[in-house]
């Protein structure tokens, strides 16, 4: 009995384990969140072709592409797409069109993302020129405002920020950055995520940030656009993979991959990125969409025979969506089909999608954020426009001053004179294209409120370089570019200072701008040299989104302000600048260069075991690493900007001699003294080098700073 007994009594308790196993294991898959409890209810009512619609993201323009969706309308209504980006139009336009989700089966809202990259239609100054404040408060302040402007006409999502390293400025998206440098750049990647997400995705004035682009896109070869990449791990680790790193930590809702390759297998079907450095070792949880038309590009890239096969690729290896490609869309059943893809590669993909809709706070409302009247109010606000104001006075750098040429006095007679003097539009980039160009203050504007005493002279074409007009169509004729030339040198006799703006046009940064010759143009150069040669004091102000050759250019002017694109408040910031309202404190986020053969060219590289100093040529100096006909040392370095005022540094005094363990800090104490003749605000900047290391590092590495440290004059 005894025996029988037991017999049962295991027989009970193998089955009641086996069965509370069971049930664990449910209870364990079952997802505990709210959006996870409603996404799993949702996607039980979905068919197989209404979750692949969810991975396929459609354009009705070809504004930032090779090409635009065909029939967008019917698919969004028709419910094969799932998202839209690059709507543009009037707000009602907009909501119109994002209302066509519900005449699909499950009224699904779409993601409807635009390249909101700085700034909606109040336009902040590059992200490279932002990243020169070294102020994430207001670079974090910069995306809310943009967050708020465009979310109010309907967006819920944009592709921003982009945080990739550059180290090459012949890439024409340095633009789009915040530099050269990983800590720097995953402060600002931080501070722009939560400036665009805020507190609560849901909140209608958010909107979901994009970090972009994963990974190492940065690294394009010898500047060329979407070129290969090859580095190693370490620099990857170290350099790279800093700030998208940042963002993840930061909450970003979602991730876009880069047209480059790691490692020959293309970012967007690169699994040890997508899966095993995103998902497993960083926990990314938001969603990976392809960049334009990456999947098909697998195809040239020689890593997928057709279409299907891309789209096999790059879910199995991680990725989520598909921009434009609609290769997904198009062969995505068939792979699961036959076997190729799993359901579950779907489900997850579609899963992540629909979470961030739900985050987005679209299932409660798809139109939340979409109000007419909010977008009248905050548009272009004086609030927003002070904000862009002083963000363009904080991204300027003073990069050259003799003879305190700066501040002007608004009592001498001014001759303003360059190609983008008197324009709008060139005060933004390509990537502003929904800036209010009717808005901009344009240079000679913001003077004339300043001064009584400016007159103005075109000068110059912006270029004449053959190959850029027949690419760009871009306009030059001979005689008329004498005749400015005359006009504007007849206008600097008569002056008591020349400000000449000059640099380069929109189109010649931005994606797909690669340059070989980074210097100003040369019919704007030969303009420079002979207004040096009226012997009047010549203040050059540029306008640009890379870092340029400036070294013979350096001789012609006696100040230089690096003005970048400055977007709407251009004209008052520069005249705040140029006249000492504001005293400049930006510093460079990227390197200049003297010549294009010195690049690529950043700070924190490694010695070398042949390390040379500029200047200590001779017998001795014999194989040494350096260049045989220019200087290792750039023209201008990270890091570097001029003030109006001086500030002395007193030495530093360092709490202990050894830094020993994981926790232990290290203080670092000395005094700054503004020693000139104006107030101003100095970034302070912290450089570490470890100088014995298992491997070697960088002979500087940035590891803190302080930025507007403001100093009241002596
Ligand atoms: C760019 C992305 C951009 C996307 C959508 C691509 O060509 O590389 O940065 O977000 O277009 O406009």
């Amino acid at each position: 009995m005894f025996i029988t007994m037991k017999k049962n009594y295991n027989f009970f308790i193998r089955h009641f384990l086996v069965l509370g196993l069971f049930a664990w294991l449910l209870s364990a898959c079952q997802p505990k969140t709210e959006h996870g409890k409603f996404t799993n209810n949702l996607m039980a009512k979905m068919t197989i072709e209404e979750k692949i619609a969810q991975l396929n993201l459609v354009t009705p323009t070809s504004k930032t592409g090779p090409f635009a969706t065909k029939n967008v309308l019917e698919k969004l209504k028709e419910g094969t797409a799932g998202n839209v980006y690059s709507i543009m139009g009037s707000p009602e336009f907009i909501h119109e069109r994002v209302s066509l989700a519900d005449s699909t089966r499950l009224k699904i809202p779409f993601l409807n993302g635009l390249d909101i990259i700085h700034g909606y239609k109040t336009v902040f100054p590059i992200p490279l020129g932002l990243s020169c404040s070294w102020d994430s408060v207001l670079i974090e302040k910069t995306a809310r405002v943009a967050a708020i402007e465009g979310s109010a006409v309907g967006y819920n999502w944009t592709f921003s920020p982009m945080v990739d390293i550059t180290r090459d400025p012949r890439w024409g998206r340095v633009m789009e950055g915040a530099g050269e440098d990983p800590y720097l750049g995953s402060i600002i990647a931080r501070a722009m995520i939560k400036g665009y997400q805020g507190d609560d995705l849901s909140n209608p004035s958010s909107l979901m940030a994009c970090v972009k682009h994963m990974g190492m896109y940065g690294a394009s070869e010898a500047g060329r656009d979407y070129n290969t990449t090859d580095m190693s791990r370490l620099t990857m680790y170290q350099n790279y993979l800093p700030p998208y790193k940042a963002a993840i930590d930061a909450g970003v809702g979602s991730i876009m991959t880069s047209f480059n390759d790691i490692d020959g297998v293309p970012a967007t079907a690169n699994k040890w990125l997508l899966t095993d450095l995103l998902r497993k070792e960083w926990g990314f949880k938001g969603f990976v969409v392809s960049d334009y038309n990456c999947i098909q590009e697998l195809i040239a890239h020689g890593v997928a025979a057709n279409y299907k096969q891309a789209a096999e690729l790059s879910i199995n290896a991680g990725l989520d969506m598909d921009m434009a490609s609609e290769s997904i869309v198009a062969s995505l059943k068939e792979s699961i089909g036959e076997g190729k893809v799993s359901m579950k590669q779907l489900d997850n993909a579609c899963r992540r999608i629909l979470e961030a809709k739900y985050k987005l706070g679209l299932f409660e409302d798809p139109y939340r954020n979409y109000d007419p009247k909010r977008a009248e109010k905050v548009i272009l606000s004086d609030n927003h426009k002070l904000l862009a104001r002083e963000a363009t006075c904080k991204s300027m750098v003073l990069l050259k001053n003799d003879n305190n040429v700066l501040p002007l006095n608004n009592e001498s007679r001014i001759a303003l004179i360059g190609p983008f003097a008197n324009v709008k539009n060139q005060m933004f980039s390509m990537w502003a294209f929904r800036g209010e160009t009717d808005s901009v203050v344009t240079i000679l504007n913001g003077l004339k409120k300043q001064s009584s005493k400016v007159t103005y002279a075109e000068g110059s074409f912006v270029t004449n370089e053959p190959v850029f007009l027949k690419k760009s169509r871009a306009y030059y004729n001979e005689e008329e570019q004498k005749e400015m030339l005359a006009n504007a040198l007849d206008l600097a006799k008569k002056s008591d200072v020349i400000v000449a703006v000059l640099g380069e046009a929109m189109n010649m940064s931005g994606e797909a701008k690669s340059k070989t010759d980074i210097s100003i143009p040369d019919c704007q150069r030969e303009l420079l040299k002979k207004l040096k040669a009226t012997g009047k004091p010549v203040v050059l102000v540029l306008i640009n989104g890379r870092p340029l050759i400036l070294l013979d250019d350096l001789q012609y002017a006696d100040a230089i302000i690096e003005a970048w694109r400055p977007g709407t408040m251009a004209g008052d910031a520069v005249a705040d600048v140029l006249f000492g309202k504001y005293n400049p404190s930006g510093k460079l986020t990227m390197t200049f260069p003297r010549s294009v053969g010195q690049i690529p060219i950043y700070y924190n590289h490694k010695n070398t075991g042949r390390p040379y100093v500029d200047g200590q040529r001779g017998g001795l100096m014999k194989f040494k690493s350096y260049y045989l006909d220019e200087l290792n040392a750039p023209l201008f370095p990270f890091g570097y900007g001029l003030s109006y005022t001086s500030f002395e540094y007193g030495d530093i005094v360092l709490s202990d001699t050894l830094l020993i363990g994981n926790d232990k800090a290290l203080e670092a104490k000395f005094s700054i003294t503004n020693t000139g003749k104006y107030a101003g605000e100095e970034t302070v900047q912290l450089y570490l080098n470890d100088l014995v290391a298992s491997v070697a590092r960088p002979v500087k590495e940035l590891k803190k700073f302080i930025y507007n440290l403001e100093n009241q004059k002596n």
